[in-house]
């Protein structure tokens, strides 16, 4: 695994510019320079996963302004229904085995590239885009990253013995939705100080469908959006990193 430390960077200009024009930078104006960013990194004819949040509703009109040929599944009905509505081509995830890249956000990242996802409540099914996409991008906002994790860390747990899978659990809360499968979404107070070991731990649980926690084997880039632009963090992800 590669530190994010010791990760090639560069810098594109949205941010920059506006900063240099004495415009306020906010959070939504960087969450908007990474998605740009990420959109540029798409090419004509790819199968592209579309994460879910604030950050990737930036995103996908940035890709639909590219106007290039291409095959999309989505994280989560509202990202479906808002990139159709804008003209993307998405299906549902079960023809293709594989996806050249995803675009995603994320709640925290480390500087080691392990992520908390599914603030959303899409962790499962990001985890599993994720995984298919030869190159898992993901965008973020200045405010992301962190010296270290920290929780609540979400999860999708199967309704059937449900009081069992809580008690073995912990320190757990109930969100008062489920996910578009049916899962009950809940967040996990544990321990973060060794993610490899929770996300073990959650793994191992009976009754966990799937958490939040990413390694960073599935990330290829980090774009974090910032006052002086957007700074390109490679990951320990796949490497099929073209173009
Ligand atoms: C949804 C997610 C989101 O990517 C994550 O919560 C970040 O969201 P945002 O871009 O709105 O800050 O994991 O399940």
């Amino acid at each position: 695994m590669r530190p994010l430390g010791a990760a090639r960077w560069r810098l594109t200009f949205a941010v920059g510019q506006a900063r240099r024009q004495n415009a306020v930078v906010t959070i939504d104006d960087e969450k908007r320079a990474a998605a740009e960013a990420a959109a540029a990194l798409v090419q004509d004819g790819m199968a592209v996963g579309l994460g879910t949040g604030s950050t990737v509703a930036y995103f996908l009109p940035a890709l639909a302004r590219r106007q290039l040929r291409l095959r999309c599944v989505a994280t989560s009905p509202a990202t479906a229904a808002a990139a159709s509505a804008l003209g993307l081509a998405v299906e549902p995830f079960d023809h293709l085995a594989r996806l050249d890249l995803a675009v995603d956000g994320a709640d925290q990242v480390a500087p080691d590239g392990w992520l908390v996802k599914g603030g959303g409540g899409a962790h499962t099914r990001e985890r599993i885009v994720a995984a298919a996409a030869r190159r898992f991008v993901v965008i973020v906002s200045s405010d992301k990253p962190v010296a270290a994790l920290r929780p609540p860390v979400p999860v999708e747990l199967v309704a059937f013995g449900l009081p069992a899978t809580l008690a073995r659990l912990g320190d757990v809360r109930l969100r008062d939705r489920r996910s578009p499968d049916g899962g009950v979404l809940a967040d996990w107070f544990g321990p973060l100080d060794d993610p490899a070991a929770a996300a073990a731990r959650l793994d191992a649980t009976p009754g966990v469908v799937d958490h939040g926690l990413f390694e960073p084997s599935l990330t290829s880039d980090v774009l974090v959006a910032g006052a002086a632009g957007v700074e390109h963090r490679r990951v320990g992800g796949p490497v099929d990193r073209s173009p």
